[in-house]
């Protein structure tokens, strides 16, 4: 038996040596399938397909070492690799998440996790897992390259820059520092946040959110959107609602007892589930506001955007979406930062948040074909102690639902 091992190991290297990894893997799998016990023949037999091309053979024989229940976290997070070349990101991510249970102190099972969790999506989890790599493993290259992109497409400039610094430091890829220190800098000046942004910003705040608003943030804007709208609209049969970046439904609760209907649309999923707990929406949907607006015409008697513009910035493309989905009369209620007279119209604060002139939010209302029917420069939230110089407004689109003069 050990002789007969031996000869296939020979014809193995063989082909190897000739670069026919093909036949080199068939050759581990036959030596593999004699003595199950060696695992190195597998490992050998994946590493011969995937150099071979063939990443889904190579994925069937890390799995018969796994199969076997004594499979290393390596093995795992070999498996883990090789279903990623494979494209399926979720056997990538079982498999990942298995080997980090058995070894959550190696660098590279926590650098192929995060690789994972990237293929799979999951953006916030993954740049955690590319930090606790770099951290597991400093020298490492691929962590801090993975991190230090990551932070930048999530927008997240404090973290980019310092994870840009490491990766420099670690002898990093110059043309992709520097990319990546261009997106940075165009984002700087961008009139809109990048929506993966927004959605890692308030999945990781979800949880605080409103013990913060109700504590420090002292969050007033539910409260005087619904003074506001009470006073535009003294009387009226319930409403149909679209509550814009309605976050976890604060919006929604000051609102409930005029609704016929409340439907929400965010960003964030941590933010939407407990929107989804008040039980107060007929339907919740995790997406841009923009595309659900464009998504239906004249539908909303009421459209609520408490503490959301800021995230959107330029406002002359949502303002035309509200007009066309607001129904003749129908009201666009909205808490905003507001931004010095004497400045520019818009402001990208240091908070990420834009800050809008009162006077370019009445032009832009205008040039949607909404009339300004109030805006009050009122503070709805306090920040350090401090008012948040902010505004609330009320535009209205015309009974006859055509455009203001
Ligand atoms: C400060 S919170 C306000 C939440 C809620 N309106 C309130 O009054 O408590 C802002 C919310 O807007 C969401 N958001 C920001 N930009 C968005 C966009 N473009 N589309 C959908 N939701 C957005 C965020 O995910 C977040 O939940």
């Amino acid at each position: 038996m050990t002789d007969g091992i031996e000869s296939i190991e020979r014809l193995a290297a063989i082909a190897e040596s000739h670069g026919d990894w093909s036949g080199a893997a068939r050759q581990w799998e036959r030596a593999g399938s004699i003595d199950p016990d060696a695992r190195r023949y597998w490992r050998c037999a994946a590493e011969a397909w995937l150099r071979a091309d063939q990443p889904s053979a190579a994925v069937r024989a890390l799995r018969t070492i796994a199969s076997g229940g004594n499979a290393s976290a390596r093995d795992l997070a070999a498996l883990a690799d090789a279903a990623l070349s494979a494209g399926d990101p979720s056997a990538a991510l079982d498999a990942a998440a298995e080997a980090a249970r058995l070894d959550a102190r190696d660098g590279a099972v926590a650098l192929v996790e995060a690789r994972a969790l990237e293929a799979a999506g999951r953006l916030p989890d993954a740049v955690g897992a590319f930090e606790r790599a770099a951290r597991l493993d400093p020298d490492s290259v691929a962590a801090q390259r993975g991190a230090a992109l990551l932070w930048t497409r999530l927008g997240m400039h404090g973290k980019a820059e310092a994870a840009l610094a490491r990766w420099q430091a670690l002898g990093g890829d110059a043309g992709a520092i520097a990319a990546a220190r261009d997106a940075l800098a165009a984002d700087r000046t961008a009139d809109a946040l990048s929506p993966a942004y927004v959605r890692h910003l308030f999945d990781g705040y979800a949880a605080r959110y409103e013990a913060d608003l109700a504590g420090p943030l002292a969050y007033a804007a539910p409260a005087m959107l619904r003074a506001a709208i009470d006073a535009a609209l003294p009387e009226s049969p319930p409403l149909d609602i679209l509550d814009l970046g309605c976050g976890t439904g604060l919006a929604a609760r000051a609102l409930a007892d005029r609704a016929r209907r409340i439907v929400g649309v965010d960003l964030s999923p941590a933010m939407l589930e407990r929107a989804q707990a008040t039980g107060l929406y007929a339907e919740l949907r995790c997406a841009d506001l923009n595309d659900v607006l464009a998504a239906a015409t004249a539908a909303w008697d009421l459209v609520l955007a408490a503490d959301v513009l800021n995230y959107v910035g330029a406002l002359d493309r949502c303002l035309g979406l509200v007009a066309a989905a607001l129904r003749p009369g129908g009201l666009l209620a909205a808490a905003l930062e507001r931004a010095p007279d004497g400045g520019p119209d818009l402001v990208r604060q240091a908070s990420q948040r834009f800050a809008h002139r009162p006077v370019h939010l009445r032009v832009a209302a205008a040039r949607a074909g909404l009339h300004t029917r109030r805006l009050d420069a009122q503070s709805y939230r306090r920040e350090g102690g401090r008012p948040v110089p902010g505004m609330i407004v009320v535009l209205g689109r015309a009974e006859g639902g055509g455009r203001q003069p």
